[in-house]
């Protein structure tokens, strides 16, 4: 691979979204657009609206046209879609990555979870607690609660109600990809449910116990959701890979994003079956209240888009070089205000394509 050119561009379908999305996925494309050139590759953009920004447009929160060009993309850069003015609105910008998701078949939601040595003073928990963690939280995508039956507008205000359900075939799929990241890591799965109270949960255990018979190298526990949430903030080093169902990855995701000590320091990845175009996606949100002041940190971005590298264009030194530039520019303390510093979004990417010009293509 190194520098050498590759026969066809790669189609990137932008979809920077609301608030900081189009700050930080300016920021990712920047960053991919060096590093493409410096290993000799071609990447090809389309960009479309999503979220508040297509709401008002078309008065969707994403046009049928736009899921058909995804789909037939090599990969999704998206950045984030919410907006204050939606919040009394049942037509809501969040539909449009939802049904992203879903026409995708992006099951399974990757969001690595790691202390940066020269960030540990970011977080608010002790040095001793956050260094040296490195977890993967393995997030069920397309079922659960966001994706069952909903009663809202029928029941005149007075009740309303949201369907949780799984199939044993959606737990199997996403236990699959939990199991195998674990036999590349350190070979330990953590499945998190709360089968104490919800039938899902039972089912979502006993399947997991099943597949886990196909991976006997692999140790699998078991943790009630209350009870990892506390433990990932009282001992996080026990985590390997937390396999876990859609709602409860959301949450323990953005708790687990005060490791490295900010939400805009976690990317991700949103995968289907081979062959199908992944979404790469910062686990944030629109950040309204920083959104158009420079201060959006878009290290989650560059990251996510790092992972696209990695995960749907099978570039993984491309992958590896953008993550030392980040890494190269946060040691050099270009840090933008959620990490403590005063670094601009500009500033953090300037750094971050600096250092990636300075390192070797054989990253
Ligand atoms: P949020 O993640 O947008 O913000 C939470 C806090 O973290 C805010 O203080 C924000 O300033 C900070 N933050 C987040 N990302 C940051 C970054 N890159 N740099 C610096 N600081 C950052 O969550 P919220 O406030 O609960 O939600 C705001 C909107 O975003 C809502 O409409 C919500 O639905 C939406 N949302 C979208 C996504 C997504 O598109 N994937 C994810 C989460 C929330
Ligand atoms: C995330 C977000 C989304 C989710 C919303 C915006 C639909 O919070 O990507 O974590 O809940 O999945
Ligand atoms: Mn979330």
């Amino acid at each position: 691979m190194g520098s050498q050119v590759e026969p066809r561009a790669f189609d990137i379908l932008l979809l920077p979204g609301d608030g900081i999305g189009p700050e930080v996925i300016g920021a990712a494309r920047e960053v991919a657009d060096a590093a493409a050139e410096k290993f000799g590759i071609e990447l090809a953009y389309e960009e479309r609206d999503i979220g508040a920004t297509a709401i008002r447009s078309t008065g969707e929160p994403v046009a049928e046209e736009t899921l058909a060009r995804a789909k037939e993309s090599d990969a999704v850069l998206f950045g984030a879609v919410g907006h204050p003015d939606f919040d009394g609105s049942t037509v809501r910008p969040e539909a449009g990555l939802l049904a992203l998701r879903r026409a995708l078949g992006a099951f399974a939601n990757l969001r690595p979870v790691a202390a940066i040595p020269s960030l540990l003073s970011a977080s608010t928990l002790k040095k001793e607690v956050v260094e040296d963690v490195d977890l993967l939280i393995i997030r069920e995508l397309t079922g659960g609660i966001y994706f069952g039956e909903k009663e809202e507008a029928d029941s005149g205000g007075n009740r309303a109600s949201d369907v949780c359900e799984y199939t044993r075939e959606e737990i199997e799929r996403v236990a699959r990809v939990a199991f195998d990241a674990a036999r590349l890591r350190k070979e330990h799965v953590t499945s998190v449910d709360k089968m104490n109270i919800l039938a899902t949960s039972r089912l979502w255990r006993a399947v997991v116990e099943e597949v886990a018979q196909e991976y006997p190298d692999v140790e699998l526990d078991h943790l009630l959701v209350d009870a990892a949430a506390m433990f990932l903030i009282r001992e996080p080093k026990r985590f390997d890979v937390i396999l876990t169902e859609n709602m409860f990855g959301d949450i323990l995701s953005d708790e687990a994003a005060m490791l490295p000590g900010s939400m805009g320091m976690l990317p991700s990845a949103s995968l289907g079956e081979p062959g199908s175009a992944g979404i790469f996606e910062p686990v944030h949100g629109t950040a309204p209240d920083i959104a158009g002041s420079g201060k959006a940190n878009p290290y989650a971005a560059i990251l996510s888009a790092a992972m696209m590298f990695r995960y749907a264009l099978d570039l993984p030194d491309v992958a590896a070089a953008i993550e030392q530039g980040v890494s190269g520019a946060l040691e050099a303390g270009v840090l933008t205000p959620d990490l403590g510093g005063e670094a601009t979004t500009t500033e953090a990417t300037r750094a971050v394509i600096e250092r990636l010009s300075a390192g070797t293509s054989q990253a």
